[in-house]
């Protein structure tokens, strides 16, 4: 007879492999930000930070009613609505109105940085390897696992989503909130992306990642980024919500 705990260690084992066939791709900012806390503080202060709060009854009440929608109205779990107020809408891992995971309510890091499952692990490797021995690693091997080094696209899936955007990708639900109703909404990447209450506060990098894809404004950004606060992924600190 083997001893009952082999038994446990078995399922145990079993279940983190099963787990792991149907792993998510979408997991969360909690990991995202118990590393990088300087950006993640910044980003708390964004307009994205707060888009699940645009939605609720009695917020936003002007804006709302310009666009022809109720101001009383709670649209939190409106299948219309949430999708772009959310991490990975419709992507493995990402938010549902069935399961609403308080870290993946809002614009949260993934929603630009592309899903971090597959990618996040290389942060930490790529890190630790650069502060022991100085080496480096090519940043083609995060784009390869999901990281997105472009962010156009994924902005214009949510700031481009109506008829006559000229985004090629349009489709329903649209954005309320066009150009039509107000010329502020009109959506321009290259001043937006640089508008740092908008994205977050950039804060300087060791350079442990290298070459293609780089961003192209990161040489800019990085000549004028802040020291920042740096974190471990297992820190359980940080009050992110
Ligand atoms: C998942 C959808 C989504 C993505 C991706 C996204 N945004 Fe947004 N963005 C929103 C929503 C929703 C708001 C409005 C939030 C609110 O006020 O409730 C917003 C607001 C903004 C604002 C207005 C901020 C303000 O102070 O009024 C800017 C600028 C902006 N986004 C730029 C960008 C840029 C640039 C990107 C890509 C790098 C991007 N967004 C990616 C959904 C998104
Ligand atoms: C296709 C993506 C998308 C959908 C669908 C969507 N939104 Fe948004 N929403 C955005 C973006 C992008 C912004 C930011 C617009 C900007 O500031 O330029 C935004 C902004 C807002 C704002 C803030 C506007 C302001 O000026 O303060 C409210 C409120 C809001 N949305 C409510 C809703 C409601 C209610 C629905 C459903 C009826 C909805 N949204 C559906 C993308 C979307
Ligand atoms: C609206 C889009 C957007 C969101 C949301 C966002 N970022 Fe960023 N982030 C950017 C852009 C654009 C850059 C500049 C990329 C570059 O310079 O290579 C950037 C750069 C970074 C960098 C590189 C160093 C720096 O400060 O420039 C880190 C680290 C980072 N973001 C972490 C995060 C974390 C953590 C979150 C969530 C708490 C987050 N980001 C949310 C757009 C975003
Ligand atoms: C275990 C800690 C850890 C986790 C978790 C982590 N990162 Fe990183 N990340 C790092 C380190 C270390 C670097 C390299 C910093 C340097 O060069 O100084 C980095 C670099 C970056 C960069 C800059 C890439 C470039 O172009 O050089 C971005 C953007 C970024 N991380 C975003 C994220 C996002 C988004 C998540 C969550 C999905 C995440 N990180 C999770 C530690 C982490």
């Amino acid at each position: 007879m083997k001893h009952p705990i082999t038994y446990i260690l078995a399922l145990v084992a079993m279940f983190a492999f099963f787990s792991g066939t149907v792993a998510a791709d979408f997991e969360g900012r909690k990991k995202c930000s118990s590393c990088h806390k300087s950006q993640a503080k910044s980003w708390k202060e964004t307009a994205h930070a707060k888009a699940m709060e645009s939605l609720k009854p009695g917020e936003r009440a002007e804006a709302k009613e310009k666009a022809g929608l109720d101001p009383d109205k709670d649209y939190t779990e409106d299948k219309d609505c949430v999708g772009c107020h959310v991490d990975g809408w419709k992507q493995k891992g990402g938010y549902t109105i069935e399961r609403p995971k308080k870290m993946l309510a809002a614009v949260g890091c993934e929603s630009c940085h592309g899903p971090g499952k597959k990618y996040r692990g290389d942060h930490r490797k790529g890190g630790q390897r650069f502060e022991k021995a100085g080496k480096t690693m090519p940043r083609k091997r995060l784009a390869d696992r999901g990281q997105d080094f472009h962010f156009e696209e994924a902005c214009a899936a949510c700031h481009l989503n109506y008829e006559g955007s000229g985004w090629e990708g349009v489709k329903e639900p649209y954005v309320p909130f066009t150009p039509e109703i107000d010329e502020k909404y009109r959506f321009d990447f290259d001043k937006m992306v640089k508008d740092d209450e908008a994205m977050h506060a950039h804060y300087k990098l060791d350079g442990a990642f290298v070459g293609e894809p780089k961003f192209k404004y990161h040489d800019e950004f990085q000549a004028n980024a802040e020291e920042g606060e740096k974190g471990d992924e297992d820190d359980d600190d940080d009050d992110d919500d």
